[in-house]
């Protein structure tokens, strides 16, 4: 099924060409859904920016284009209002037929893109043996998100954990490793360090005061380089007491990822350098091999340099950056590289893209872009800690959303006084928890810093996965009362719209595969978000105000089909998300 946007935009682009020549026919997207029935289902305002370089009136240049615009079968006859919008209203047939067009199709009729691309999405990337902290959280969850709802458009996406695996804080905790449980180097079996977060301090406070384990961790950084073997052995148990940690997490998040850590690049670093080189981009500066960047500049006003190889040999997080985009341009085909950190990683990914671009690995055919995202604040508007002040730990976290979720389901099935198993609660508990706490990082523009409240993703009411789960269950539920099976209604009956309920559903259904374009365009899960909070808006003010098993045929059926396509849309939808519905709460 063609999207109403893009079919109404090239229509109107051909009117365009049409009736002033090709030179004038804009590219930009000239057209947008109205929120006000009084000016159509979509407007068009391009006659006022052809003014000037028509030099004519506005609406007269609309009425030409009106003249040169073919929407017969989509739309009623344009409208021309005020200084010279367009208006256009979708017939009521158009609607009905695209209904049934998505009826039919288990995508919901949203076609696959034409120019399917190879897109790397790295995400996650958490640091081994340091706290998987919100900010992970946040990555992981937009993210997959972005994954999810490029692959379902039919690009093929690699889902990379760039897991931060290598570095000199591996000498300390080899050095601590080989102190405290030396066994663990010897044994064939996997050994369990406990807490790693805690290893960690434990390593860090040692480094910090005693100067013999100070000097024995720099060795260690030297043998781990240069392949010792025991100290790679001491680098794999670390690595592996990590892996299961955040495997936790991912499974209790649904995350699919590959991992391919920094250490992966380190055969590649050296090629960096001497390439960089023979490109005459590397000048020494103090003893390291630098590039010079353009538009950074330091205090004194001089370029900033972005140092590839540290005076002592080693390498830093930029090289291995660099290692990584040209490794996933060449060998990985990649034709879009998505980068999902905070916002405070902006400036390292423009120094690296730069530098790629002036290397000749980054070609103008491939999009590399970071994908930034704000702070998690607590609700004092502060860094999000513990009451006592300590970092909050993921699975705390999750723990803790799912535990008020069950407080909630308990509340609620006691108040309805129904009776259910341990199991259902605990499931309700677990997908209601970790729903909301997904969506209520998507649901924010992820630009903006955003203020962690269980109270406000677990509420039943407003923009939170609670409400768009129970639009889903409420629609199950008259399938339930009624008996009827929604994948066994008929294709050949119509869709009727009469109510105005009817059509605000109709013509938001109808927008699922533009907010997906949108999504894919922009990188913002929020737009999807908010489709879905106005569709299920919506749909509660249509079971409001409209009869559905109590309803006369053919309107019964019609209605049935509208409940069905609202809740396969919040399915799907949800399900680009990373959020699972429930069949009942
Ligand atoms: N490990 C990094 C961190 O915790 C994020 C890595 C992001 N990906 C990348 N290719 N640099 O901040």
């Amino acid at each position: 099924m063609k999207s109403t946007l893009i079919d109404l935009t090239s229509r109107l682009q051909a009117a365009l060409i049409a009736a002033f020549g090709s030179e004038l026919a804009q590219t930009d997207p000239i057209l947008v859904p109205t929120q006000n029935p009084k000016f159509g289902d979509y407007q068009a305002n391009v006659a006022m920016s052809l003014a000037k370089p028509l030099r004519q009136k506005p609406r007269e240049i609309a009425v030409q284009i009106v003249e040169h615009l073919d929407v017969s079968g989509l739309c009623e006859p344009p409208e021309i209002a005020g200084p010279g919008f367009i208006n256009l209203k979708l017939k009521t047939d158009y609607l009905t037929a695209q209904l049934k067009t998505m009826q039919k199709s288990d995508r919901l009729a949203v076609e696959a893109v034409k120019q399917p691309q190879k897109v790397i999405v790295d995400f996650s990337s958490p640091n081994i043996a340091k706290e998987m902290h919100v900010g992970h959280l946040r990555s992981t969850i937009i993210g997959d998100s972005l994954a999810r709802t490029l692959a379902f458009l039919g690009h093929d996406v690699l889902r990379l954990n760039h897991v931060g695996d290598w570095g000199t804080q591996f000498g300390m905790l080899i050095t601590h490793l080989r102190q405290v449980c030396p066994e663990a180097l010897t044994s064939s079996e996997a050994v369990d360090l406990g807490d790693l977060v805690a290893f960690y301090k434990e390593a860090k406070q040692r480094f910090d005061q005693d100067e013999a384990f100070k000097a024995a961790s720099r060795e260690a950084v030297v043998e781990l380089q240069s392949g010792g073997e025991e100290a790679l052995r001491a680098w794999q148990i670390l690595c592996e007491q990590s892996r299961r940690e955040f495997q936790k997490i991912y499974d209790r998040l649904n995350i699919q990822i590959t991992e391919r850590g920094e250490s992966f690049y380190n055969p590649l670093l050296p090629d960096v350098v001497k390439d960089l080189k023979s490109l005459e981009l590397l000048e020494t500066d103090q003893g390291a091999e630098v590039v010079f960047l353009t538009g950074f500049t330091n205090k004194e006003g001089n370029p900033q340099p972005l140092i590839i190889q540290k005076s002592n040999g080693g390498y830093n997080y930029a090289t291995t950056d660099l290692a990584a985009i040209r490794y996933r341009i060449q060998r990985d085909e990649a034709d879009r590289i998505i980068y999902v950190t905070d916002a405070g990683q902006a400036n390292h990914f423009m120094q690296i893209f730069q530098v790629a671009r002036r290397a000749g690995w980054l070609p103008d055919t491939v999009e590399v872009v970071h994908v930034p995202f704000g702070l998690v604040q607590g609700e004092d508007g502060k860094k999000f800690k513990t009451r006592s002040g300590e970092t909050v730990r993921l699975r705390d976290l999750l723990d803790e959303a799912v535990k008020r979720a069950r407080q909630d389901v308990e509340q609620r099935i006691q108040a309805e006084g129904r009776s259910e198993t341990p199991e259902f609660i605990q499931q309700v508990a677990e997908k209601v928890g970790i729903g909301a706490v997904k969506y209520a990082d998507l649901s924010q523009n992820r630009t903006s810093d955003y203020i962690f409240s269980f109270d406000k993703m677990l509420a039943l009411q407003g923009n939170t996965a609670p409400y768009m789960l129970y639009a889903y269950v409420r629609v199950q539920g008259i399938s339930r009362k009624g008996g009827i099976d929604f994948s066994q209604l008929g294709t050949d009956a119509p869709v009727i719209l009469a109510d105005e309920a009817e059509f605000a559903i109709a013509k938001h259904l109808l927008q699922f595969d533009e907010t997906l374009a949108a999504v894919e365009q922009e990188l913002l899960p929020n737009r999807l978000c908010q489709y879905l909070f106005e569709l299920s808006q919506k749909y509660n003010q249509f079971y409001d105000r409209c009869d559905v098993l109590q309803a006369a045929e053919p309107q019964r059926t019609s209605r049935l089909i509208l409940c069905d396509l609202t809740a396969r849309t919040l399915k799907l939808g949800l399900s680009l998300l990373g959020i699972e519905v429930l069949e009942r709460m």
